[in-house]
């Protein structure tokens, strides 16, 4: 298998741009559409969340899915296990692929937003959803060590399918848990502005970490173009060719 350094300019593969996660953290869909087709040859997966869904609702969700993206609803709900599971329903059945809640909800919070999501879109005849666990947040850096395995325990006996971890805890949650999708943000490339991301990685890194998911948004969105970004940042990745 040869390897590059060239910048992927045409895109990534299939498998790995379904890997790949782009935040859209702004406040118009039509601005969150633009940046979305240009960025699509890197970008199978595209991450609404809270300020999307603030300004445009499920329109956002149609709206990717009709672009071409998997939807990742980042809405990280934490709420009374019944409304967790009726907002989850209603995720599922608009037809996110991925959805967030924190696994600090406790475990029938998490249990009830899973049901909610499969029955939502079981019902809409749409595939089976991942229930994404959040364990810990990044800004939360005076979690104690403990609770990102016990919250990754709970998360996966309540059914999650997925969990969101930084780069700083993939191989123990790889280790802990091996069949539980890892979604990892603050992906950055070498030496580039990691902003307020505590433990930023570049794409081949969190790879062999055993991200499954990698989450990335600044480095390519606020860049002057963004392509030309995504194409540098994605550079570093084993080319199949
Ligand atoms: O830093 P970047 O713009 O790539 O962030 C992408 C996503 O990572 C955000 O949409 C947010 O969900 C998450 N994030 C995080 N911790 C931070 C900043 C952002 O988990 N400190």
């Amino acid at each position: 298998m040869a390897t590059t350094t060239e910048p992927a300019i045409d895109g990534l593969t299939p498998e790995l741009r379904a890997k790949m996660a782009l935040a859209l953290d702004v406040d118009d869909l039509v601005e969150a559409v633009r940046l979305a087709r240009k960025l699509s040859p890197w970008f199978g997966v595209a991450k609404i969340g809270l300020e999307l869904f603030t300004a445009a609702g499920p329109d956002a969700v149609g709206a990717m899915i009709d672009t071409g993206f998997d939807v990742f609803l980042d809405l990280k709900l934490h709420d009374i296990p019944t409304t967790v599971g009726k907002a989850a329903n209603v995720a599922g059945a608009l037809g996110a692929s991925y959805l967030t809640m924190h696994a600090h909800g406790g475990e029938a919070m998490l249990r009830a937003g899973v049901e909610g999501l499969q029955t939502g879109a079981m019902n809409a005849g749409l595939p089976a959803p991942v229930a994404v666990a959040i364990t810990v947040l990044t800004s939360d850096g005076d979690a104690p060590a403990h609770i990102m395995p016990s919250r990754l325990r709970l998360a996966v006996e309540a059914g999650c399918g997925g969990i969101v971890c930084s780069g700083a805890t993939l191989r123990d949650a790889r280790e802990l848990s091996p069949r539980t999708t890892r979604v990892t943000p603050g992906i950055r490339s070498a030496g580039g502005d990691s902003h307020d991301q505590p433990h930023p990685l570049t794409p081949a890194k969190a790879l062999e970490e055993g991200a499954d998911l990698l989450v990335v948004g600044r480095a390519v969105t606020l860049a002057d173009d963004p392509a030309a970004a995504a194409a540098e940042l994605f550079a570093d990745l084993p080319d199949p060719g």
